[in-house]
């Protein structure tokens, strides 16, 4: 294959039909690390807004290592995977610290930083410093299968591994931000995992696949789609006006507020795992629906029961949480799960 002319195709195409997307108005490497974080677990139309008020609020790495928990937890609150967001901060703390605020400006530092992987680390090297790292992920994995007719299982870390020789072979010599960018939008709009729009494809002379009828069966992309669920009781609980939430301190949704809710399999059990945790009595009185919430590898089915909190909350207890009125939850940064559940209180 003539890889000048694969990448000239593809950039020709991108600088043409590419999508005008809010990160792609800057070089500066703060911003467009944002944006590469979002995009990790979040679709690109639910990120645009996002993005926009996170950098109109924390404009640059000073600001983002010496912003209030509660802010950056607020500012990403519906994009999920929230750990995203406080590595990024522990990034921040450690550029302020060891490169004197200026973001590292390649790869291998680059990689380095918490919350940052082989893809990011190649997005945003190649974006903002032109660093010749190609990006693997599902969109270019199916490129590659596809151009090259392979049968290799994407799903496999090995295929991974061993494909980013290839996407750093044809990134070689070519604009690497224009040629990954133009990667990410030709899987994202014409090379689709379902009907690929072969006849738009700027790229479709060079497709092995395409020329012996095979695009359709490819990728091979065979994984273990097994989620777990998990069932739960979790309880609306109110004092007068007010709403009992904890904030949590592990697990999937660390820093984020939300209601109490066990693995336990009738309210009475919850009542007293409760009490051992708060050192209060709590009493449910009504059972609302269940409210079902998925994500990546989990399941959970939450029965959502309505609840009081007879006497004051006592402080006495293992754990701690506190009552909030309506207004001040809005505030809060919660997660979606439990946002679901706040729509039954109103
Ligand atoms: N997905 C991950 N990074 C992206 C980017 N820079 N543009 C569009 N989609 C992306």
């Amino acid at each position: 294959m003539n890889i000048e002319i694969f990448q000239k195709n593809l950039i020709e195409w991108y600088k043409k039909e590419g999508r005008d997307l809010p990160w792609r108005h800057t070089r500066d490497p703060y911003a467009i690390w944002v944006s590469e974080i979002m995009l990790q677990q979040t679709q690109v139309d639910t990120v645009k807004n996002y993005y926009i008020r996170f950098l109109k609020t924390l404009p640059d790495v000073q600001s983002l290592a010496e912003a209030d928990e509660d802010l950056i937890f607020k500012l990403w609150e519906g994009l999920g995977y929230y750990r995203r967001v406080r590595h990024m901060q522990e990034a921040a703390r450690r550029i302020m610290d060891e490169y004197d605020g200026h973001f590292p400006d390649n790869y291998d530092d680059i990689i380095r930083l918490k919350g940052i992987g082989a893809y990011t680390a190649s997005a945003i090297s190649s974006i903002a410093f032109g660093q010749e790292k190609g990006v693997i992920d599902g969109n270019t994995l199916r490129i590659l299968s596809r151009i090259y007719n392979r049968q290799d299982n994407i799903a496999l870390d090995k295929t991974k591994k061993a494909w980013q020789f290839l996407m750093d072979d044809l990134i070689h010599g070519s604009d690497p931000s224009m040629f990954n960018q133009g990667m990410m939008d030709l899987g994202a709009g014409i090379c689709t995992p379902k009907h690929p729009d072969c006849k738009s494809c700027p790229v479709s002379d060079f497709c092995e696949a395409h020329a012996s009828g095979t695009e359709s069966l490819l990728p091979v992309n065979i994984k273990n789609t097994s989620k777990t669920d998990l069932y739960y009781i979790t309880a609306i609980l109110k004092k007068d006006d007010k709403y009992f939430l904890i904030k949590n301190k592990e697990g999937l949704l660390e820093n984020l507020y939300g209601f109490v809710q066990y693995e336990v399999e009738s309210p009475v059990s919850f009542e007293e795992t409760f009490y051992e945790n708060y050192g209060f009595s709590v009493r449910l009185y009504e059972y609302c629906k269940e409210i079902k919430h998925v994500f990546s590898h989990r399941i959970w089915h939450m029965n959502v029961y309505l609840g009081e909190i007879p006497d004051e909350p006592g402080t006495s207890g293992r754990l701690s949480g506190h009552l909030y009125t309506e207004a001040e939850m809005a505030e809060l940064p919660i997660s979606t799960a439990h946002r679901k559940i706040c729509t039954q209180i109103s």
